[in-house]
């Protein structure tokens, strides 16, 4: 077994635009283990997002090798091996939420369940205790626009480990918080973290790549250095 999560090996993703070639990322060699927490940074355009897209197998590679969990994602991208691997492994944090607007916090948290064709009450039970977990089990009946930025985001994050992933990634994900609802986020990370969970996070802020064993500097789609918290 692999005990390296996450494994690449000149990782590339390169797009075509108007006959020029934008190199997104340019040869990305990283290596993370099992119940790290890394913080991922970098100027705009610098590959963030494109690096967090590859590893949630939201988008493919070009060139170089991908490894999660041992599975080899340029290998196998059309078989259904990857998005049987993003279901399984991944649980995704956007920067803006994501919610249904219609769904309440419960509804929004057990419908990756849906998709997983896991049973009512079940789905029910599981989002109620993921709620319960980032402390909104007082707001399960709230729809997003009854909830603050903070809360919505927690619910997005409640969504995200209701299928227990191997893996959560998060984009920027206290980019559109408030510095109290920023500090909610980064504990609930903590103790995330603490309990075993790996962690990628993408941010500009040194107050949040803080918080993380590790930080990822990227420039122009390459590693530029890797820091690690003492
Ligand atoms: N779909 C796309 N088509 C062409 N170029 C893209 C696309 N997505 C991103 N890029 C380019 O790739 C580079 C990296 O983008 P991105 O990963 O979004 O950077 P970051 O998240 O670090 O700001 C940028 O130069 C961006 O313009
Ligand atoms: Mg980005």
């Amino acid at each position: 077994m692999d005990s390296a999560l996450i494994r690449l090996e000149g990782l590339c993703r390169h797009y075509q635009v108007g006959g020029e070639t934008v190199r997104a990322l340019d040869g990305l060699d990283l290596e993370l283990a099992r119940g790290d927490y890394a913080a991922i940074m970098g100027p705009s355009g610098s590959g963030k997002s494109t690096l967090m897209n590859i590893l949630g197998c939201l988008d493919r590679p070009t060139a170089g090798s991908c490894w999660l969990d041992g599975h080899a994602l340029h290998e196998n991208w059309d078989d259904g091996v990857v998005s049987r691997l993003r279901g399984r492994l991944i649980g995704f944090v956007f920067q803006t939420f994501n919610l249904l607007p219609r769904l309440d916090a419960l509804e929004n948290v057990e419908l990756p369940l849906v998709y997983q064709g896991v049973s009512a009450p079940e789905r029910r039970e599981r989002a109620r205790r993921c709620l319960e977990r980032v402390g909104l089990g007082d707001r399960l009946r709230h729809r997003p626009m009854e909830l603050s930025g903070g809360q919505r985001q927690r619910v997005a994050v409640a969504r995200a480990l209701v299928t227990d992933p191997g893996l959560l990634l998060a984009d920027e994900p206290t980019g559109n918080l408030d510095s109290r609802s920023t500090a909610e986020i980064l504990d609930l990370m903590d103790g995330l973290h603490a309990e075993g969970q790996t962690l990628v996070l993408v941010t500009h802020e040194d107050e949040v790549a803080r918080r993380a064993r590790r930080v990822i500097h990227l420039r122009d789609g390459r590693l530029e250095r890797v820091d690690l918290r003492a």
